[in-house]
């Protein structure tokens, strides 16, 4: 067993009103209000953050945002920045998650940036890599998530490695009920651990949370949570009923 502090974080990605939100929150508190040792993390849209934050005051829930620019201000229009975050006391936020990186043509030059900002201001940054199918069955996994992890965190010096979390979704697993098998995820989860090794050290490497995302479930977490490298999830869809995520963070 590492020392590592295993995270479990939901991404609400584009779900739930406000009202819908706040229903949430408040059943969720509830049920995992005994858990101790997991750091538990919502991740709501921008329009249900500040509430959601509020709603978790006092409890054992953390709140990150989905993604954040990099300036701190300025003609973006439709961005919103890290001192806007920690206005709201948001704790920490998804970078490079593999939908914005396909749909928003995100690259690792800007969320390079992005890390050492969300750094800088005090918010847990949850840095996402994957590989496509078609570049799984092309033997180009290895290359392209040493890719994401040496360009991505390239601003991130050795002594801040440690307040930095990776989450591995192979984009072929999300969203499709096609977990990885936890051998699979266990491999690749190690090759970025090595990859942060060869670039920072292995006691730095060390000592980063890595988290396994794509269709992980209230009947899988356990299997996923018992590799060795793998430090927690980060789950989309089965986070969005309050009892089944509830059920994903009472894994042991
Ligand atoms: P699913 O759990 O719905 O597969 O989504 C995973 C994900 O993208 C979390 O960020």
């Amino acid at each position: 067993m590492s020392d590592r502090t295993p995270i479990i974080a939901g991404n609400w990605k584009m779900y739930k009103t406000t009202a819908e939100a706040a229903a949430y929150m408040e059943e969720f508190k509830g049920l995992v209000a005994d858990v101790t040792g997991v750091e538990i993390i919502v991740c709501p849209p921008y329009t249900s953050l500040g509430n959601v934050k509020e709603l978790a005051q006092g409890s054992n829930i953390l709140v990150a945002a989905q993604n954040m620019h990099f300036e701190p201000e300025g003609a973006f229009t439709g961005e919103v920045s890290a001192p806007m975050l920690i206005d709201i006391d948001a704790d920490g936020v998804i970078l490079g998650h593999s939908e914005r990186r396909q749909y928003f043509n995100e690259t690792d030059l800007a969320l390079a940036k992005k890390v050492r900002v969300a750094l800088d201001a005090g918010l847990l940054p949850i840095y996402c890599c994957g590989e496509t199918d078609a570049e799984r069955e092309a033997g180009s996994t290895e290359e392209k998530i040493r890719r994401q992890i040496i360009d991505g965190l390239s601003e991130v010096g050795s002594a801040r490695l440690a307040s930095v979390v990776v989450a591995y979704e192979p984009i072929w697993a999300i969203g499709t009920g096609k977990t990885a098998t936890p051998q699979i995820a266990q491999d690749t989860i190690s090759l970025v651990r090595g990859t942060l090794a060869d670039q920072y050290g292995s006691e730095a490497a060390g000592q980063v949370r890595i988290l396994y995302g794509g269709s992980v479930k209230p009947e899988n977490i356990g299997e996923l949570m018992a590799e060795e490298d793998i430090d927690g999830a980060l789950v989309g869809g089965a986070s969005l009923d309050a009892p089944g995520f509830a059920r994903i963070v009472k894994y042991r």
